[in-house]
């Protein structure tokens, strides 16, 4: 066996280094670096063996699909995984403590064993047969289809897939699992990686798919799923506020579909649901009109999705102010509110200002900036802003609202929530659904007239020097 040469991963990105140092060379953070050995030469017929025949083939003689993806009971976790579970596939699951990763994967064993023939391997590091049992029966989940193993060695669940071949292998988690050809404790870097590669080849080779679970870590003692990223096809990020219901399900990457799809769930007595209309369980949720708060339609992959952003400004004669982003990256807080100062000169200087978006959702796109200024001018004015009204729009640092794709569809998404007025970007070019009343503005100070306008405050419509009205 070749000696082993050591190379430093950071737990927190998963970026490589040859040496070690304090700070990790990729993404700044610090103490992330942990020890990694790559051996030249790997043990066993296993490890080797290359994950296709090395042999050139002409690219048209090699089979587009072996076999096809077993669907699930939940459109919300098929859309997820582009489709349903793909043969052969390895699907990391992350997510912090207790979000709900078992309960979720309970959930896809128990609808792949309901499928006739369908055999599901469930390896549990880190709860007992009792523990998980007592989950399963929480969840109407016991079925005989469904078989358990509480392992920790590598070997032994491989020899377990290999010798049940289960129609779906979880391996919960693969902080837990250890190759003994390999020093370090469960957890290290090089026991995530080692056991997630030969887990991959196992994949491929008896083309049985397996999901892992993956703690991610605050402390980084333990190898994240960062640091598996680019060794799986699929990662899958589970989030949500543990103390509120709703779960979103966000593909990261996705060798077999859209990493853009989000999956909606809501966590309950009886386990988690699938929620396939998100906007109404946040509308349904959301506080009634009042200053600070804004309606925004941001697309989730392929599906529009309203979404409540609060905002509060409050005066502090301290020197010290805070700004406090939950949900919204808090850099884009910032370049609002110097775009707002700027540009319509309102000062911030001596207050704090805190956004949050309602149910603990994540929104990432800047078609919910305009909405999110208007949210901070509503409430540091103390005005709310008209009932029903959407916003939709990206500002740019000139202040002026700029396009943003598939206006139509969350116009639609609106309309059908029954919202009946948007404020969108000038000149986009989109339908109108009936029973939208429509605005087209240039800029945010034209946005900001137009929603404390007394016309648009009353319904009624009226065309103003540089708004255009549909
Ligand atoms: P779990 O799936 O064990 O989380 P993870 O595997 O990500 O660590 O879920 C843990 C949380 O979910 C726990 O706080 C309890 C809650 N929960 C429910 O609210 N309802 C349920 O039916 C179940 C099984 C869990
Ligand atoms: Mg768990």
């Amino acid at each position: 066996m070749a000696k082993p040469t050591i190379t430093f991963v950071c737990t927190e990105c998963g970026g490589e280094s040859l040496r070690w140092a304090g700070q990790c060379p990729h993404c700044q953070a610090w103490n992330t670096l942990q020890e990694f050995q790559v051996r030249k030469a790997q043990r066993g017929r296993e490890a080797t063996r290359p994950l296709q025949a090395s042999r050139p083939v002409p690219l048209n003689e090699i089979d587009s699909e072996h076999a096809p993806r077993r669907r699930l009971g939940w459109d919300e976790l098929n859309r997820v995984l582009g489709g349903g579970i793909v043969p052969g596939s390895l699907v990391l699951i992350g997510g912090e403590p207790g979000v709900g990763k078992s309960t979720l994967l309970m959930h896809a064993a128990a609808q792949v064993a309901a499928h006739a023939g369908g055999k599901v391997l469930y390896v549990s590091g880190e709860e007992s047969g009792q523990q998980v049992r007592m989950r399963a029966q929480r969840l109407g989940a016991l079925e005989p289809s469904i078989l358990l193993l509480a392992e920790n060695d590598l070997d032994a669940i491989c020899d377990a897939i290999r010798s049940e071949l289960p129609s779906l292998a979880i391996i919960d988690s693969i902080q837990t699992v250890t190759d003994t050809g390999f020093e370090g404790s469960a957890g290290s870097v090089t026991q995530v990686r080692e056991s997630a590669a030969r887990l991959m080849r196992l994949a491929k080779e008896v083309g049985v798919p397996i999901f892992l679970v993956g703690h991610v870590t605050k402390e980084g003692s333990i190898a994240g799923p960062r640091v598996l990223e680019h060794i799986v096809d699929t990662v899958l990020y589970l989030e949500g506020d543990r103390r509120q219901e709703l779960r979103i399900l966000r593909a990261t990457k996705n060798r077999f579909g859209s990493a853009e799809e989000i999956g909606v769930f809501s966590m309950g007595e009886a386990g988690l649901e699938e929620v396939p209309d998100p906007s109404a369980a946040i509308l349904g949720a959301a506080a009634p009109t009042s200053a600070g708060t804004a309606i925004v339609a941001a697309m989730e992959g392929t599906r529009p999705l309203l979404v409540e952003v609060q905002s509060l400004v409050n005066k502090n004669d301290n020197s010290i102010v805070r700004r406090i982003a939950n949900g919204i990256d808090v850099n884009r807080l910032h370049m609002i509110l110097a775009v707002l100062e700027k540009r319509l000169d309102y000062k911030f200087g001596r207050s704090d200002i805190f956004v949050s978006v309602a149910g603990g959702i994540r929104v990432t796109e800047p078609a919910a900036d305009l909405g999110l200024a208007l949210s901070i001018v509503s409430n540091h004015e103390n005005r709310p802003l008209p009932d029903g009204l959407v916003v939709i729009g990206e500002l740019g640092l000139a202040g002026e609202v700029r396009r943003v794709g598939q206006l139509e569809r969350r116009l639609q998404e609106a309309a059908r929530h029954g919202l009946t007025r948007a404020l969108i970007p000038f000149g986009a070019k989109a339908g109108r659904p009936s029973g939208l009343k429509v605005v087209e503005v240039r800029s945010v100070a034209e946005a900001v007239s137009a929603v404390f306008s007394s016309p648009m405050k009353s319904g009624a419509f009226i065309e103003e020097a540089g708004i255009s009205v549909s």
